[in-house]
């Protein structure tokens, strides 16, 4: 049944210096089958990514590039759209922070901050990277040599008037909301592996630099002070609020949001991020921007990197990266769906890096999709055209067999939704996989095809291929967040294409879709080409 529970899913907004990678499809790839899951099970679901515009290296690369911010930023914002577009990412929306909506509420934000105290002004010198637009912390300086950890490049000493968040004072608040959240079993920060540098770092945490000068312009500026302007950083975690901020979308927000991200973030979306909404939530008229709902619900889960295949993180300015045409590539040899479904299934969504390799993804693909889901497919449709004259054959006799097939794919489907629900992604796929692969165990142990060759065994083999088909039919529901498409083409093959209409309007039935039983004996089963053919290597 379609619920009202509502469900909201970001992803890190992504600096325009240069063009989207692997690395950005890759985040926007999980939050989008995360999306299709929620939807999938009946909630409502909005997904948002977007840009980040007002970086330094942003106004940058334009000058580089003789452009102004704004058209260089335009350019690459188009290209990030084109991208996700193209990969049939279902965003609801896509944030530019150049756009006047995000800019007036970051603006109504720091101006609420500033009245209630928790943003003042003061003096700020400090090691700052400039590569991560990001000060570092003394000790830390000194540990990495005063060298950035993430280009090599010299930290700069740098004084400045600035403006800052005073998030010493929440650190208390921070350390009771993270223990809170241990206790009632649903953790703020995922993976939990993370949780303890994070914590550490929250205790001695110092008050952070919130503004900039010189930035000639490019930026949302401090209100009352038109030197500064707000630091990139601040107007790009309220990107997950300006957007929501609207009496349509704010019930998405209070649900509570679950925000993806890779590791190099985590501490700004893990600390900063909560103690800028328990701030806000202080001020006149914010309490529901830090609800007890949105407290109990939020969520950050960092990712590890992918790697290249000499360990070194993917990166533009590494340059080793895969590029929108390497992943069309990919695309056109594979499919789409053997894409998504790779990156979900293999990608580091847990505390180790991935390194891409080709052959993985040729191996996984042949695997799971050619070798799994799709020659089963065929056998079954196959044997249902020859055997049934194409009609969906009827259940009508028992046949001995150890595979209690509803009770497996009602076992399975409880599996899933653990999985999916703990955003292990894997396991869910694994589960939808393993039904499938029970449809194989089942046929090798029945052989309706040498039943068949006796006309009086018909009955039997009418029994076995419509189990067969029906817990095919479960699985493509279950798969469908990772491989959308060819569940759809299965769809129109076995007379379900109403689950993709129901889907396409916003909300599935996952329950009851699973429900074993549905299929009705009678109706047309189509063969068609096969839904994943076998990847030779060459
Ligand atoms: N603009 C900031 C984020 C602000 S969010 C309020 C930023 N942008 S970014 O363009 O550098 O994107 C970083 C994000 O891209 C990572 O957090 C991750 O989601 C994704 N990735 C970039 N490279 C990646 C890999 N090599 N591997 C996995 N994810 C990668 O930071």
């Amino acid at each position: 049944m379609a619920t009202d529970k509502k469900f909201y899913v970001t992803t890190p907004i992504y600096y325009v210096n240069d063009k989207p990678h692997l690395g950005h499809v890759y985040t926007t790839m999980v939050a989008d089958v995360v999306a299709r899951y929620h939807r999938l099970y009946g909630e409502q679901t909005f997904f948002l990514t977007g840009v980040d515009e007002h970086a330094t290296k942003v106004s940058d690369k334009a000058a580089e590039n003789n452009m102004s911010p704004k058209q260089w930023a335009d350019q690459n914002a188009a290209a990030f759209k084109e991208v996700f577009a193209k990969l049939e990412m279902t965003n609801n929306d896509f944030v530019r922070t150049s756009s006047d909506l995000h800019k007036i509420k970051v603006t109504e934000y720091v101006t609420a901050l500033m009245k209630s105290g928790d943003v003042y002004e003061g003096e700020y010198v400090g090691w700052y990277d400039a590569g991560q637009e990001e000060y570092v912390p003394e000790t830390k300086a000194k540990e990495y040599e005063f060298k950035s950890p993430v280009n090599g490049k010299p930290l700069v000493k740098k004084t400045e008037k600035n403006y800052f968040f005073k998030l010493s004072a929440y650190r208390d608040e921070l350390v009771s909301f993270f223990e809170k959240r241990d206790k009632a079993g649903k953790p703020f920060v995922m993976p939990q592996a993370r949780k303890n540098e994070i914590l550490n770092r929250i205790k001695e945490a110092q008050d952070v630099p919130i503004s900039r000068t010189g930035s000639n312009g490019w930026g949302i500026p401090v209100p009352g002070d038109s030197e500064q302007t707000i630091y990139v950083w601040i107007d790009a975690l309220f990107n997950y609020l300006t957007y929501m901020d609207s009496d349509e979308r704010r019930p998405y927000w209070e649900a509570g949001p679950v925000h993806f991200m890779a590791k190099d973030i985590l501490w700004f979306h893990a600390a900063i991020w909560p103690a800028l909404l328990m701030a806000l939530a202080k001020c006149d008229g914010y309490d529901w921007v830090f609800s007890e709902n949105v407290g109990k619900n939020i969520v950050v889960y960092s990712h590890s990197y992918w790697i290249s295949a000499s360990g070194e993180k993917m990166s533009k300015s590494l340059g080793n990266f895969l590029d929108p045409a390497a992943i069309d590539n990919y695309v056109g040899e594979f499919g789409l769906d053997a894409l998504r479904y790779f990156l979900a299934v293999r990608g580091p969504l847990g505390t180790t890096d991935s390194a891409f390799s080709p052959d993985l993804f040729a191996d996984v693909y042949n695997s799971d999709l050619a070798n799994t889901f799709g020659n089963s497919a065929s056998r079954v449709t196959n044997m249902i055209n020859k055997y049934f004259d194409g009609k969906c054959p009827e259940a009508a006799v028992k046949v001995e067999t150890n595979i209690n097939y509803s009770h497996t794919a009602e076992e399975i489907l409880g599996k899933y939704i653990a999985a999916g629900n703990v955003l292990d992604l894997s396991n869910a796929a694994d589960a939808a996989l393993s039904l499938v692969r029970a449809v194989d165990g089942y046929i090798e142990e029945t052989s309706p095809f040498k039943l068949a060759k006796d006309e009086s065994k018909l009955p039997e083999v009418a029994t076995i291929l419509y189990n067969c088909i029906e817990a095919l039919r479960i699985a493509s529901v279950l798969l469908w967040p990772y491989i959308p498409d060819q569940s759809e083409v299965f769809w129109e093959r076995i007379g379900c294409s109403e689950y993709a209409t129901t889907l396409d309007n916003g909300v599935g039935e996952l329950n009851k879709w699973c429900h074993w039983g549905q299929l009705q004996p009678g109706t047309d089963i189509q063969k068609g080409d096969a839904l994943f053919p076998r990847y030779q290597t060459k």
